[in-house]
């Protein structure tokens, strides 16, 4: 008989309370895969509107939420090789991360930084991953570049801030309260405009500013004011639309600036190009972890049973970096 395991589970979609703590069968670690016994799992924005239904799992995904885990590996498939049971790792999932059990393409894991536990663990992997294929590989941010960051506390604003002034960059950013732009400063942006008071590609004209790479999670009406920011060459990525999906574009800005705009989602990119990433993201933000240049900024634990509180919270747009759910 397969054996069961808890996981939270959304009986339909809708609101936080549609999650619940029920059973489910336990995966295995088929070839080439880790099978995790998970410790603590990271919200993500997309978590949300995969439970409203309106972020359906791509085709083989695990339906259960939760696009990472941290943990320890309780099977190794075969054909894996720098693995072994008991090893404390993270993993970047496409999917079943709000479970005491996970199952993952082992090039997708990687061991926890040392002096990492498993809820500081849990916020690694999804932002990290992002942040550098965004910002780094599609938007070719260069040192003495400039970096705009909108919801620069969220888990992938603080993670974009952070790594861009690591890399030498110059960073600005938007974010909704007095207490959120006092963290976007911390962080490292040069610039911190609170967007409830003031109109940031105003803000940004008159400073003189024009920023090389914006990295987008709004859409709609930003669009066209972070085209009307971006200096010559400027390339934008769309990675969300929480204001809107349509937004407008003044054509003669893009072409005589020559901007360049691409969007991108990470949960469907296929296991060898999310590998290259992790490993990327290992060789090179792991030793930044380790001297305490990055810091892992973690809003709130709720036990993995409050899932539907952690999501409301999440929801209210109060957090400030990333929010985990505890499986101990
Ligand atoms: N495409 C991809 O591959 C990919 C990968 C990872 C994440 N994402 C997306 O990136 C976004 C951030 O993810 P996360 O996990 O870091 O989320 P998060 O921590 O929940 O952050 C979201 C933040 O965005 C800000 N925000 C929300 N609505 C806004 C609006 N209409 N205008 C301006 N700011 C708004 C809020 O902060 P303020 O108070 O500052 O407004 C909120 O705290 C999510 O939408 C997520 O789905 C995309």
């Amino acid at each position: 008989m397969a054996e069961m395991m808890e996981a939270i589970l959304a009986h339909a979609p809708g609101g936080p309370e549609v999650l619940e703590l029920g059973s489910v069968e336990r995966p295995v670690a088929a070839a080439g895969e880790l099978l995790i016994e998970v410790h603590a799992s990271g919200l993500n924005g997309a978590d949300l509107a995969q439970r409203q239904g309106s972020y359906p799992p791509p085709k083989g995904a695990s339906e259960i939420l939760g696009l990472e885990a941290s943990g320890v590996v309780a099977a190794v498939g075969e054909g894996v090789s720098g693995f072994a049971t008991g090893d404390r790792v993270c993993a970047l999932l496409t999917g079943g991360g709000y479970a005491r059990y996970c199952a993952v393409p082992a090039v997708q894991a990687a061991r926890l930084p040392s002096g990492v536990d498993f809820i500081q663990g849990t916020s690694l992997l999804e932002t990290l991953c992002t942040v550098w294929l965004n910002v780094f590989e599609i938007g070719q941010l260069k040192t003495d570049e400039s970096l705009l960051v909108h919801g620069g506390t969220s888990g992938i604003g603080t993670a974009a801030i952070q790594l861009a002034t690591l890399a030498g960059a110059k960073v600005w950013s938007t974010t909704g309260s007095a207490e959120k732009v006092k963290l976007c400063l911390e962080s490292g942006a040069e610039q911190a405009i609170n967007y409830h008071e003031a109109d940031f590609a105003e803000v940004i004209r008159e400073s003189g500013e024009a920023m090389d790479v914006v990295l987008d999670i709004v859409g709609g009406d930003y669009f066209e004011q972070n085209l009307r920011c971006m200096g010559t060459h400027g390339r934008m990525i769309v990675i969300a639309i929480k204001g809107g999906r349509y937004g407008k574009i003044d054509l003669g800005r893009l072409l005589m600036r020559n901007l360049s705009v691409q969007g991108s989602t990470l949960r469907s990119k296929p296991v060898a190009e999310k590998a290259a990433l992790v490993s990327a993201v290992q060789q090179r933000v792991w030793p930044m972890i380790a001297d305490g240049s990055y810091r892992i900024i973690v809003d709130s634990v709720y036990p993995a049973s409050k899932a539907a509180e952690a999501h409301r919270h999440m929801e209210s747009g109060r957090h400030m970096g990333k929010i985990v759910l505890n499986w101990d």
